[in-house]
C-alpha cells in the first residue's frame, strides 16, 4: 500500500511512525524548572549522534493542544537535562513516569523512584538506571507547529556515568548485562537478548 502524509490524519500518521521506526530505545530524561521542581518522562524518538562533542537527540512532540511538554520547557527555561536507560527491571516504572500530570507533581515520587545527584548538572539522574547522560542543551529545533508538531532536542553530554555492575572486562557496557527494553508500537516493547554478531564487510579490490 502507498501512503501520502498530506492526506493521513495526524494521530493515524503517528501510529504509521511508531509501528514501522522500531525498535526504539528509550530516553529516560529528567529535568527540572526554574522554580526547582523535578520532571521525568520517556521519550522513544531517540538516538545518538556524533562523538566529537559526545551528543544526543530526542524528540518530544507538541500536545494535542499544540502547547510543548513539561520535558521541553523545563529545558528551554535551566537548558540541562538527564538522559537514563531503561532496563527490563524498570519498564513498569518508566511507564508510570509517562503520566500526564500537573508540572507541580513529580513523576518520580508518582513512580516511586529514587534520585541521585548529577556531577556536572541541577538534573538529578534516576538512581536505578545503569546509565545516565548529563546533557547541556546544544540546539533545539522545532520542526513544525501547533498539534503534532515535532522538536529536535539536540544535548551535548557533558559527563556520564555507567555502573560498574553493567560493564565487562574491557570496560565497556554489556548488552545482556544492562538487559535495555525497546519500544515497538501502541504498548508493546521488546527485550536485547537474545544478540547474535555480524561482522562489518572488508572492502575488496577486483585484480588489475
Ligand atoms: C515508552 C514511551 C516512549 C515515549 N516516547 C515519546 C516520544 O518520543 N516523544 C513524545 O513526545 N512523547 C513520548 N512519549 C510520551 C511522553 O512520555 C508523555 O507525553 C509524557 O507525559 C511527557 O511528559 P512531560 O510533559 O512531563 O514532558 C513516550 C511514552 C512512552 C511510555
Amino acid at each position: 500500500m502507498e501512503f501520502d502524509p498530506a492526506t493521513l490524519a495526524t494521530p493515524v500518521l503517528y501510529q504509521h511512525l511508531i509501528r514501522t521506526i522500531m525498535p526504539r530505545p528509550i530516553a529516560w530524561v529528567s529535568t527540572v524548572s526554574n522554580r526547582g521542581q523535578t520532571n521525568l518522562a520517556p521519550f522513544s524518538f531517540f538516538t545518538g549522534i556524533g562523538s566529537k562533542p559526545a551528543s544526543l537527540l530526542f524528540c518530544p512532540v507538541n500536545k494535542r493542544d499544540g502547547s510543548p511538554k513539561h520535558t521541553l520547557r523545563n529545558i528551554l527555561e535551566t537548558r540541562e537535562f538527564v538522559v537514563g536507560v531503561v532496563p527490563f527491571s524498570l519498564v513498569e516504572s518508566m511507564n508510570l513516569t509517562s503520566a500526564e500530570v500537573p508540572p507541580e507533581e513529580s513523576e518520580f515520587e508518582l513512580a516511586g523512584l529514587k534520585t541521585a545527584p548529577s556531577v556536572r548538572i541541577r538534573p538529578p539522574r534516576v538512581e536505578a538506571s545503569p546509565v545516565s547522560f548529563e546533557c547541556e542543551l546544544m540546539q533545539h529545533i522545532p520542526v513544525g507547529e501547533g498539534p503534532g508538531g515535532g522538536n529536535i532536542v539536540v544535548g551535548r553530554i557533558v559527563h556520564f556515568c555507567i555502573q560498574d555492575s553493567v560493564l565487562n572486562s574491557d570496560g565497556y557496557a554489556e548488552p545482556n548485562l544492562l538487559d535495555l527494553v525497546g519500544r515497538l508500537g501502541g504498548s508493546s516493547y521488546c527485550r536485547v537478548a537474545p544478540t547474535f554478531e555480524v561482522e562489518r564487510p572488508t572492502v575488496r579490490r577486483t585484480p588489475g
